[in-house]
């Protein structure tokens, strides 16, 4: 099997990485491929979903205690560098309070979208036009190694929202967080936001709702395997699978096939066999108790400062400072 050629450089990522995932037993794509123009504007409608709760919950976070989490910040300016802001609903909350109590910060968004960034922009430009906001273009670490290379010296309060942590495994996270610990100061912090376990059918509701919005989300990666690498998916022959195992905590999909078929990926020149309900594991959700967001704090090197809940207790945002 060849993978072609002349692909550009972010397809032929995502090329490699299917003829890889689909070579494995069980068979595995990662969820970092939903997020084409598609993807993108699912996901704006299943952070909008009653039954998606995370989103509302560290929106009442921020929204209730921005004053508790401000006086946790300290006296020091800083830069509030934010890892994967998307539309920066929920951080603008807590920006407007700190403009308002003139704190003395400068907002830094990171992204690897530049057109995340302008929209972001232009609209923090327009709701909090004092506040100062100096984007960084790029994967995260690469953005913060390159900080720490300039000898970038200001304390740094990094907020890594929305349990992206959650689309990791655990060995993984505890790695991205130990990195991150690396490529900070003494002093320096990080609120983390995670979701945490609770009733299973809460969850279960959350990641499998009855409008199917999360279903053509998940299987909105075959369209996208068709449309950007030349395959002949017929997804109306896969359906989409939701487990939660609560002693783990993970809460997985899956791309089940109906039928025993044969489907054709002509940029990585690819035939590729499924039984007959066989299934492609394509996102992980992972949940938490506080002991183990606690426990991951120590683990990558921080010391636990303050966690703040939601009024149900659904997700946390866990305050942690570089020692
Ligand atoms: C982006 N990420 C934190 C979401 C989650 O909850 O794992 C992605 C998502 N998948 C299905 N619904 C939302």
């Amino acid at each position: 099997m060849t993978i072609t050629t002349s692909l550009a450089g972010s397809k032929k990522a995502f090329a490699l990485s299917v003829l890889e995932g689909l070579q494995r037993t069980p068979k595995q794509i990662s969820s970092k491929y939903f997020y084409d123009e598609n993807g993108d504007r699912l996901f704006q409608q299943i952070m909008r979903m009653p039954s998606y709760y995370l989103t509302d919950s560290e929106y009442e976070i921020f929204d209730l205690q921005k004053e508790a989490i401000l006086r946790q910040l300290g006296d020091r300016p800083f830069d509030l560098i934010e890892l994967g802001a998307g539309d920066g609903l929920k951080t603008k909350v807590l920006l407007r309070h700190l403009s308002q109590k003139g704190v003395s910060f400068k907002y830094r968004p990171v992204d690897i979208s530049s057109s995340v960034l302008d929209t972001l922009q232009t609209s923090l430009r327009e709701e909090l036009p004092n506040l100062e906001v100096a984007p960084l273009h790029g994967e995260y670490f690469q953005v913060l190694e390159e900080l720490q290379q300039l000898g970038d010296h200001q304390k740094k309060v990094i907020f890594f929202l929305g349990a992206n942590i959650g689309n990791l495994t655990r060995e993984e996270s505890q790695s991205f967080l130990s990195r991150l610990n690396d490529l900070l100061s003494p002093g320096d912090m990080l609120l983390l936001g995670v979701d945490l376990k609770k009733d299973p059918a809460i969850i279960l509701e959350a990641y499998n709702d009855a409008e199917g919005i999360t279903a053509a989300f998940n299987l909105n990666l075959l369209h996208r395997i068709n449309r950007e690498l030349d395959g002949n998916f017929e997804v109306e022959h896969f359906k989409h699978w939701e487990t939660y195992n609560p002693l783990s905590g993970e809460t997985k999909s899956y791309i089940i096939s109906k039928v025993q078929q044969e489907v054709e990926i002509g940029a990585i020149s690819s035939i590729i066999h499924f039984d007959a309900w066989e299934a492609i594991e394509v996102e992980l959700s992972q949940k938490y108790s506080v002991e183990e967001v606690e426990s991951l704090a120590k683990k990558s090197g921080f010391r636990l400062v303050k966690n703040f809940f939601d009024s149900s207790r659904y997700f946390i945002d866990s305050l942690w400072i570089k020692q």
